[in-house]
């Protein structure tokens, strides 16, 4: 028999992408059992010292590559359960201004990470504190939003797991972070924004690794049920994610608990988590975690079955804990539509009328908070180039605790994964892929497809953008008020 792999490889990126949730005709959250109250939450008070750190973390990288960290680590990692709360104070040691987003947390507004938004910038030098406690449990990750492409193209990217979504415990857990790095022969950087990228998918890095590992591998019991958080971290790589040699399901997306469905690829554009249930295979046995994206699948990490014994049971989906996501009143919903596409394109004062790849203009590009140039729009509205100190008017005045359904249109050849700040959205459709149901912050809509998502409004002002750094810099992104 071939093996899916083969079959997968063989019909390439497209027939994988018609395989995305087929079998997955799974009903929403409200089949999942309810946890029990939350208890004694505890206070976690933690430094986060943004700063570089030269060195090789990579095993390509020369002991100069200048990583730009959180406390020196990649992927600094802070695990809290529900229900406690994180008092986080950012140093910022870095040679530019900085923030923190906790991407995909429904965070008071002050507490959301964008400079002159919701906060002023964190200037080289200055701390600032972020105190907020999760109301919900999932695999989350937290990064800078200014210089994104940058900062995060050198590392400055951290995971934050929030706890208390078991029945009852896995018998391990791996958290895979996956992430492509620009790194040059010298082990120096290579430019993390091109006008060639920008204006197309986007400026791909060439070394791929997981957990900052170029060939990531690990063991697991033998027969065991094992949890893999998997969060996609990269500026730009969309990837669909596989399993070859055991058996899984997705439970979790966006670190939203979802009913369990079989896992067969399931698109992760950038920005975006997938919680598994995997069965491992008996002792000697192993699988493989696979990205199916490109007409050769590329394996990102290797797990390898050992006897820890583990009795052989039947197996069977283990569901998470149900979220508590507001759901939508769909009688009551408004309608907004969002048009996703290029723009003619207004090149700003920045550059001065640098060409895009001279070595000056990269360098101002760099140290301000957007691309010179607007490729991309929302409804027409470019985010203007310059700084964030200008802001354009918001895309959308929405109400405090109304229903909404937003309809996004994507009108150009590139899928854009396009995530909402502050509010956990459920997918309600999706007009070119064969999606279950389930909540997200971040969700990918295809080159000319329409994606509907419905959310209960939460005051505040909050970012709306394509995930795709170099979108996101060039002119596809805005903001909304709820008032
Ligand atoms: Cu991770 Cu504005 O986003
Ligand atoms: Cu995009």
């Amino acid at each position: 028999m071939p093996t899916r792999r083969a079959i997968l490889g063989g019909l390439g990126a497209a027939g994988a992408l018609a395989l995305a949730g087929a079998g997955s005709r799974a009903r929403a959250v409200p089949g999942l059992p309810e946890a029990p109250p939350v208890t004694g939450g505890v206070l976690h008070e933690i430094d986060l010292v943004a700063a570089e750190t030269r060195g090789g973390i990579l095993s390509r990288a020369a002991p100069s590559t200048p990583f730009w960290l959180y406390n020196g680590t990649p992927f600094e990692t802070i695990r809290i359960r529900r229900g406690d709360t994180i008092r986080a104070h950012l140093k910022n040691r870095l040679s530019e201004h900085t923030a923190i987003h906790w991407h995909g947390i429904r965070v008071p507004n002050r507490m959301d990470g964008v400079q002159y938004i919701t906060q002023p910038p964190v200037e080289p030098g200055e701390d600032f504190t972020y105190e907020f406690a999760p109301p919900d449990t999932g695999t989350f990750f937290f990064h800078s939003h200014c210089n994104t492409a940058g900062q995060i193209g050198r590392g400055l990217a951290g995971i934050l797991i929030v706890e208390g979504d078991e029945p009852e415990p896995f018998d391990a857990e791996h958290v895979l972070v996956m992430k492509d790095w620009r790194l040059d022969e010298e082990g120096g950087w290579q430019p993390f924004y091109t006008a060639e990228g920008a204006s197309r998918a986007g400026t791909f890095g060439q070394t791929r690794t997981v957990n900052g590992v170029e060939a990531f591998a690990a063991s697991v019991p033998a027969n065991g049920d094992v949890r893999l958080r998997i969060l996609n971290v990269d500026p730009t790589r969309m990837i669909d994610l596989g399993i070859e040699g055991a058996e899984a399901w997705v439970i979790a997306t966006d670190g939203n608990p979802v009913e369990p469905f079989p896992l067969h690829t399931w698109r992760m554009g950038t920005a975006m988590r997938a919680d598994l249930h995997v069965r491992a295979p008996a002792a000697g046995g192993r699988f493989t975690v696979l990205d199916y994206f490109s007409a050769t699948p590329w394996p990102l990490a290797v797990l390898t079955a050992e006897e820890k014994g583990i009795p052989l049971r039947p197996s069977a989906p283990r569901p998470l804990y149900r979220s508590h996501i507001p759901r939508i009143d769909p009688a009551a919903a408004k309608r907004v539509t969002f048009k996703f596409s290029a723009s003619a394109g207004e090149t700003a004062a920045i550059t001065q009328g640098l060409p895009a790849d001279d070595p000056l203009a990269m360098a101002l590009l760099d140290s301000l908070c957007v691309g010179e140039r607007g490729f991309w729009a929302i409804n027409k509205q470019q985010w203007p180039s310059g700084d964030h100190r200008n802001l354009p008017p918001p895309l959308a005045l929405l109400d405090d605790k109304a229903s909404y359904v937003f309809d996004l249109q994507n009108d150009t050849p590139h899928p854009h994964p396009v995530h909402l700040h502050g509010q956990t959205f459920e997918v309600l459709s999706a007009s070119r892929q064969d999606l279950p149901r389930f909540f997200a912050d971040t969700v990918v809509v295809q080159p000319k497809e329409r994606v509907e998502i419905g959310f209960v409004a939460a005051k505040g002002d909050w970012m709306f953008h394509c995930h795709i750094l170099e979108h996101q810099e060039n002119g596809m992104m805005g903001w909304l008020r709820v008032v």
